[in-house]
């Protein structure tokens, strides 16, 4: 299917005024590998997006516009899609949380932590010679995870395509929901990532870097945008200057992916908010609005206890238990990928079973 033909105004608008990623066409065909290699081998795909998409304030970037997401909830769940024998492509930002080395990455939990040095002692009763071991309270559990990335890494089941802006994002992901269009509804789409609402048009985009200073007698600065066009602008203000920025909404993609990227896929949003009072409301809107399967919804002071499954039959809460004296939480993301796994399978099924069967 080509996506031009089925595309809305505003989203044909924003792929074209916007560059895609030079090595696009390099990761479409990698992608297709994949796809293809696993669905061969009666694997299903599954697509986690995971982090924050960036907004560029500047073409030449010094600055940009980030938010808070980590990619835990990401590539964790990339892991226990990967246990239940999906195939995982992992669409992260970059230098954000990747599943199995996010155990020792993150920076209360430094990998240095986990290591202690053995060594042997000299004639001279110095040491002599070292060497660096797990240290042995952590051995257990490191090797689990050592033989999962393993056996991951070996299977080359764990592909991962990293983004930094929202636009990358967008290119990728239309990118990979074309490809996974081959393998109809073993395909499934869980997407965690946190996408930016905003933008920087290209044509109201500074060049360079926004100055905050004087620039008076500066010489002229090639590329400026006259200050009525510009999206960023500094403004006196008699206490400072004052940064003015003017954001365009980013076209919502989810109704595109839903309805001309991956039609016969399983297609899974995330809704985050902070206020408890209107995250099922938002849920069952973004569910009406988009017509796809699954909205798990979560508020940021407790997604890690709680998420709340919204489709179209009603909700479901899913929460962690209290773990017991000296036992370790287990992860959220243990109950949502089996729960998902099986509505997944019965998403199959029905399909198999449907008129449009054989
Ligand atoms: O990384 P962690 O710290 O673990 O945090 C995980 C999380 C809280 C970020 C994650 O669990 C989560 O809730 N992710 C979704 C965040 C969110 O609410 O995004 P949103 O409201 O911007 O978008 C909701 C859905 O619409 C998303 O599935 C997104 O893909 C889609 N969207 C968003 C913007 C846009 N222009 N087009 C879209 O289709």
């Amino acid at each position: 299917m080509n996506s031009s033909t089925i595309a809305s105004p505003d989203e044909n608008e924003y792929f074209e005024t916007h560059s895609a990623p030079p090595n696009l066409p390099e990761l479409s065909r990698i992608v297709q590998g994949f796809v293809l290699r696993h669905h061969a081998a009666g694997r299903h795909v599954v697509l986690v997006s995971s982090g924050g998409t960036t907004v560029p304030l500047e073409n030449q970037t010094v600055r940009f516009i980030d938010n808070f997401s980590a990619g835990t909830r990401g590539a964790t769940s990339a892991e226990y899609f990967l246990e239940a024998g999906y195939a995982v492509v992992f669409l992260h930002r970059q230098f954000s949380l990747l599943p199995y080395s996010r155990h020792y990455s993150h920076s209360t939990n430094c990998f240095l932590d986990y290591l202690s040095e053995w060594g042997r002692i000299g004639e001279d009763g110095n040491q002599a010679g070292g060497d660096v071991v797990v240290h042995s309270k952590y051995r257990a559990q490191m090797l689990d995870v050592l033989r999962k990335y393993r056996r991951a890494k070996e299977g080359r089941t764990l592909l991962l395509l990293p983004f930094t802006t929202v636009t990358s994002y967008l290119f990728l992901l239309r990118e990979v929901a074309m490809q996974m269009q081959m393998i109809g509804n073993g395909a499934l789409f869980y997407l965690a990532a946190a996408v930016s609402d905003f933008f920087v048009p290209p044509d109201r985009m500074a060049e360079h870097k926004i100055q905050s200073g004087d620039l008076s007698g500066a010489p002229e600065t090639e590329g400026a945008k006259p200050a009525t066009q510009a999206a960023a602008t500094t403004k006196e203000t008699g206490a400072g200057k004052k940064l003015v920025i003017d954001l365009d909404p980013v076209p919502k993609f989810l109704k595109r992916l839903v309805e001309g990227w991956a039609p016969e896929a399983m297609i899974i949003s995330f809704k985050l908010e902070t206020d408890p009072n209107i995250l099922l409301y938002k849920c069952r809107q973004a569910l009406e609005r988009y017509r796809h399967h699954l909205v798990i919804g979560n508020l940021l002071s407790t997604r890690k206890f709680e998420v709340v499954f919204v489709d179209k039959e009603g909700e479901q809460w899913i929460r962690v238990p209290e773990a017991k004296d000296g036992e370790e939480q287990i992860e959220i993301e243990s109950l949502i990928i089996p729960e998902v796994v099986k509505r997944h399978e019965i998403v199959m099924s029905a399909k198999k079973d449907g008129p449009m069967a054989g």
